[in-house]
Order: C-alpha cells, then structure tokens, then sequence
C-alpha cells in the first residue's frame, strides 16, 4: 500500500460525498478497490456499507470500523478535490475513515498469512443519524468480535498526533419533547381557560435546575432546550405548547436520572398552572467507554510507531460506535488532522499526511491486539 495511492483514494472519496444510508457509489468504489486486492468480502445483505474479512477466518477476532456517510452542508474549502456534489461534504471526516480503515485493510492484506487470527474491517452507511452501527451488528457478522477499535478526525490534534483516552469519551444523547396541554379560550378572558404558555415557561425554568441541583457535582451532563412552540396568533390562547430538545450523559445512571427528574418536574409544573405534561423520549446511542487496557497498549503502539499520543478531552458529542461496544470492549480514538475549522464547519479539512500513518497504526494495534487475545487465551 502506497501513501500517494491512499491519498488518492482519499481525495475521490471526498469530491463524492453521499448522505446517510444512500452511500451507494462509496461502497461500490470501496468493494473494486478491495476485491482488486484480494480481499474477502463478507455478505451483509445491505444496500450500502461492507465487512471485509482478513487472516485465518478463526479466533481471536477483531475489528476495525470506518463510517461512510456525508453531511448536508455546502462546501466551501475550495479545496482541489472539493465535493462535485451540491449540498453535500465530507464535513466530519468519514472520508478520510473510510480511507484510513481501506488503507488498514490493504496493509493488513500484504501480510495476511502470518496473522494469528482474524480482522473484520467494517465501513458502515450512516454514522451521523446514529442508524448505520445497529444495521451493522444486526447482520450477526460481528457476533464473534472481541474487540473493537475505531477512530474520528480531531481538528484540534496536527497530523501525527492521537488522543487517547480511557473511560467516557462520548456522551450518551437522547432526544426529548415536552406537550402540555391546557385549555383554549379568548384571549381577552384567560380566566376562562388554562394558558399552556406560562405553564411551558415555567417546565423551562425548572429544566435549568436538573444539572445545577440534580446532577452529582463531579458528574456531567447537559439539558439543552432547542424549538419552543405554541400559538398560531394574537387573539387566542392556545390548547397546547411543546418544546424539544436534548439531553446528554457520560454514564447510563446518570442519564436515566435525568429522563426521571424531567418527566416528574414536567408533570408537576404543568399541574400547578392547571394543565397537563408529557415527555417523550428517543432513546440515541449509548456513551462511548473505552476499555483502559486497549488504551494503555494502544498508547504504546502509538509511539512505536513515532506518533505522539495525548490524553484528549471527552466530549458530549454521541458516536453510535457505542452500538459495537455492547457486544465486545473496544475503544475510539482521536485522531489529528490539523485544520482550522471544526468538524461539520463548511471549511472543515482533514490534512492528507495523517492518513497514511493513521492507516499504519490501526493495522498495527490490530495485530497487536490479535497477539494480545491468542496469549491471554492460552493463559
Ligand atoms: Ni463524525
């Protein structure tokens, strides 16, 4: 595997960026350039998305994984290679994922016969509506996982650089709505109804206590309130009110404690202005906890190779690589690619020299951890 080739290949994905679950073009361009090579290729049954399969077919197994999917944001780098898709960009990176975890795959290719076990490499559709890792795992070709790695573009790293970090990395994130229903009336005569204003600006108000009064100091979590909606027009008190927004946690206690303050809050609230509240949640991916032992081993594989790897920070951002994480332990990495803009900016750059070594190091800590398996297994 040459470096300008992966970087070719970098570049034709980024100027062909497709949306979630209509990757169609990436993964016929991405299964030519594997089965170029030889590679296997295992049958998802899916429309987009692929597994590749490396080595001897038998345990320890595990896995790499890229996601494909492209944002709906018009370019605007001006960049050489820039999307020839109107409205659609490789803003978060999964362009160079794709790239990275191919480059993984072919490298892994070139030394196929002595690995001791087996590597899936996974590209999966529609990372950024937290749909594609399910549709991933419900193939059952992960089933025989044991571990998982992956890794995100970090704009904040230089090429050459990887954040590391054990423990919560990503945050869980639900979606909430809030309806509350009053009683409509004139709006000369509110005596003669149950104003279901009022009542959401107050459910607002005590959403604002859940994290400062209910949340654990040395926790962390967000409520943050995103549309607020009711009314039609000046005359009329409305029936009802809602309000949507999204909560985000670092650990499953700390979540389900705010799902249960905000439905009694809510509920309660509402009562005393005489209306009624009800909180729908939908449920989004788990956080994502990186196994410490992965981690320790990957730092050092990271500075064998001459990278240099920081402890990054942890983000309320969700990942649906927590999806994998259900099955087997693994770890996300953070991985530099300098740039000046943040990931889903319209000027977000991944630079092209982090690639190759990005693609060295997974290939690298995969074998490693493949060694790592086999030795504790005959333990
Ligand atoms: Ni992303």
């Amino acid at each position: 595997m040459e470096e300008d080739r992966l970087i070719e290949i970098f570049k034709w994905l980024h100027q062909h960026p497709e949306l979630g679950m209509e990757e169609r073009q990436t993964t016929e361009y991405i299964r030519r350039i594997l089965t170029e090579n030889s590679v296997r290729l295992l049958e998802t049954g899916l429309e987009t998305g692929l597994i590749a399969e490396l080595g001897t077919g038998k345990a320890p197994t595990v896995a790499l994984r890229a996601d494909m999917d492209a944002l709906p944001v018009q370019e605007a780098t001006g960049l050489p290679y820039a999307s020839v898709n109107p409205g659609v960009m490789h803003a978060c990176g999964h362009d160079f994922h794709s790239a990275c975890m191919l480059g993984a795959a072919l490298l892994l290719k070139e030394r196929e016969d002595t690995l001791p076990g087996t590597v899936k490499v996974i590209f999966q559709p529609s990372e950024e509506v937290n749909r594609g890792s399910a549709l991933m795992v419900s193939t059952g070709l992960l089933d025989d996982v044991q571990l998982f790695l992956s890794g995100h573009t970090y704009p904040w790293y230089p090429a050459g650089f990887l954040g590391i970090r054990p423990g919560p990395v990503m945050a869980a994130a639900d979606r909430f709505i809030v309806r509350i229903k009053g009683k409509g009336c004139h709006a000369a005569h509110p005596e003669n109804g149950d104003d279901p204003i009022p009542a959401l600006v107050a459910v607002i108000t005590a959403f604002q206590t859940i994290i400062s009064r209910s949340t654990d100091p040395f926790d962390s979590a967000v409520v943050s309130i995103t549309r607020v909606e009711a009314g039609n027009t000046w005359n009329v008190i409305p029936e009802s009110a809602e309000m949507e927004g999204t909560l985000r946690a670092m650990t499953k206690t700390v979540r389900d404690g705010i799902h249960r303050r905000m439905e009694q809050m809510a509920a309660d609230t509402a009562k005393a202005y005489g209306c009624e509240a009800v909180v729908e949640f939908e449920r989004g991916p788990d956080p994502v906890v990186n196994d410490a032992g992965i981690c320790e081993r990957a730092a050092d594989t990271a500075r064998q190779l001459g990278m240099r790897a920081e402890v990054n920070p942890p983000t309320m951002i969700a990942e649906d690589f927590s999806e994998y994480l259900r099955l087997a332990p693994g770890a996300m990495f953070r991985v530099g690619t300098g740039g000046s803009y943040d990931n889903h900016h319209p000027s977000f750059t991944a630079d092209p020299s982090a690639l190759f070594p990005a693609a060295r190091f997974f290939a690298t800590l995969a074998i490693q951890e493949l060694d790592h398996l086999r030795d504790s297994n005959q333990m």
